[in-house]
């Protein structure tokens, strides 16, 4: 091009969050405890042993941190409500407490013309619905998030615009159901296929809910999407990156977007005797919610061959990227045992690439990729709901954190997308992951994501002062410009 399309003026800049990662004030003003209340507890599931219980205390500083980010000038923030903080049994009574805080939170928001973006759900199910019906497993889930869903619409509704329904389903349910990394710690395909339908379901009672409760509004899930490449030209990696883009992606987008599940993973799947029960009534339930936008999570792709693994040669063997704390992909690291529907595709590495200190993948040009695949594919604008660099930040003396890897990370994920939107991409907005440094599921404090350094590690809380990163100033610069 000639010259890149600019950023409209309404182009929603942000940085997002979640609630378990921030709020602490685990069991305050009545919250109920969530999946990961319990599961952080148990030993040896978390980075040393870390829980939310405190997180970055965003609870009781939610206003310095609001502060922040006007100051940052940011014109979304993107957050999710903890389920048990509303209805603390999960589907009994609606707790006062809990509605306030967050009505509290919006409004601080929008007093600095802040976009709220709220997430429905980020992964905290209350522990009472898991004890009393075993979550997602049981249809009876989907009247209590309903119930709760209508709670938030009602009282939400009239000032907050976006809606994500789940944050990255591929994640919670593999990490939950398949490797036993996250609750409900349970490692069985079957029963992850089997969730995984129902939380569909409860995606898409939720929309059609919302379209009922808030006309104007905007609503979508927000999915961890990963381009898949073949390794080489030969046809029989390319079939296996097709393979693995429609297990690792299409299953669930196509039920998003179409409201059927794709055809070929079906098939496998009901070969392999995993598949989902899918009533007519279901079918049809699928095929009527219309999400508004599609939120993409982006941090990698995948790069896939065809499936030699039966007699790998050493070359293979080497060639493997297997990865265990890497969400995105099908296949865990440190570990040769074969995933039921693996043969289909080989994940290996990508010698192109660099990663991150935890072996992720940086890829801008992959971002470019995934933004024209999906829109090419299912025509809905698409909203950014997280991409950014995890690393070990460092603090000096003088309260400088000097995150140019991190500025160069965003800047040249952002480029993409901008050519990304020169090639015709309908964008509504990019969240950075994360406004505040925040807690990782499973690295603690010690992988960071943060424009806003909090003092706080793993082993003490410190004060939790909040100190501005060198890329916090980089942002602000940036969106005050709008490029
Ligand atoms: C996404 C999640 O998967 O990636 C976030 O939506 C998460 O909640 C982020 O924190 C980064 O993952 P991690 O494991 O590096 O903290």
């Amino acid at each position: 091009y000639k010259s890149l399309k600019k950023f409209p003026h309404d182009f929603l800049w942000g940085a997002a969050s979640a609630a378990y990662q921030i709020e602490g004030a685990w069991n305050e003003d009545n919250k109920g405890p969530s999946i990961w209340d319990t599961f952080s507890k148990l030993p040896g599931k978390t980075f040393h042993g870390t829980n939310g219980d405190v997180a970055v205390d965003h609870y009781h500083r939610y206003k310095e941190d609001v502060r922040l980010m006007s100051e940052m000038g940011l014109k979304a923030y993107r957050f999710s409500i903890a389920w048990s903080r509303i209805i603390p049994d999960g589907d009994g009574e609606i707790n006062p407490a809990g509605l306030k805080f967050y009505d509290d939170l919006i409004n601080e928001l929008l007093k600095y013309g802040i976009q709220p973006v709220v997430t429905l759900y980020h992964w905290d199910i209350p522990q009472a619905l898991q004890d009393k019906y075993g979550g997602w497993e049981s249809r009876e889930v989907i009247g209590a998030f309903k119930k709760y869903c209508e709670a938030v619409f009602k009282q939400y509704g009239d000032r907050v615009n976006y809606w994500v329904t789940f944050n990255e389903q591929n994640v919670f349910t593999a990490m939950g159901y398949r490797w036993a990394s996250h609750p409900p710690n349970v490692t069985d395909v079957k029963r992850m296929y089997a969730a995984n339908h129902i939380i569909n379901l409860a995606n898409a009672e939720a929309i059609n809910l919302f379209h009922q409760l808030v006309p104007k509004g905007k609503i979508g899930p927000s999915f961890g999407y990963g381009p898949t490449y073949p390794i080489t030209a030969n046809p029989d990696d390319i079939l296996a990156a097709d393979n693995a883009d429609d297990f690792n992606n299409n299953w669930w987008l196509d039920v998003y977007c179409r409201g059927t599940y794709p055809a070929l993973v079906m098939n496998h799947l009901k070969d392999l005797g995993i598949a989902p029960e899918v009533t007519a009534a279901d079918a049809k339930l699928l095929k009527s919610a219309k999400p508004d936008f599609l939120g993409i999570n982006y941090y990698h792709g995948g790069t896939f061959q065809q499936n030699k693994l039966e007699h790998p040669s050493k070359e293979d063997a080497d060639a493997k990227d297997f990865s265990s704390t890497d969400p995105y992909l099908m296949q865990p690291k440190d570990s040769q045992a074969q995933e039921p529907e693996t043969p289909m595709f080989n994940n290996v590495q990508n010698p192109y690439l660099t990663k991150t200190d935890w072996g992720w993948e940086i890829d801008p040009v992959g971002f470019r990729i995934a933004l024209r695949r999906v829109y090419e594919k299912y025509q809905l604008p698409i909203f950014v709901t997280e991409n950014g660099l995890g690393a070990q930040d460092q603090l000096t003396d003088g309260k400088v954190i000097n995150d140019q890897y991190r500025i160069d990370y965003l800047q040249a994920h952002i480029t993409e997308m901008q050519r990304a939107m020169t090639d015709g991409v309908d964008m509504i907005g990019y969240c950075a992951w994360s406004f505040t440094d925040l807690l990782s599921w499973l690295n603690g404090y010690k992988k960071r994501y943060g424009f806003v350094y909090i003092d706080r590690d793993d082993d003490s809380q410190r004060d939790l002062a909040r100190i501005p990163k060198k890329s916090f100033y980089w942002y602000q610069d940036f969106i005050k410009r709008n490029s």
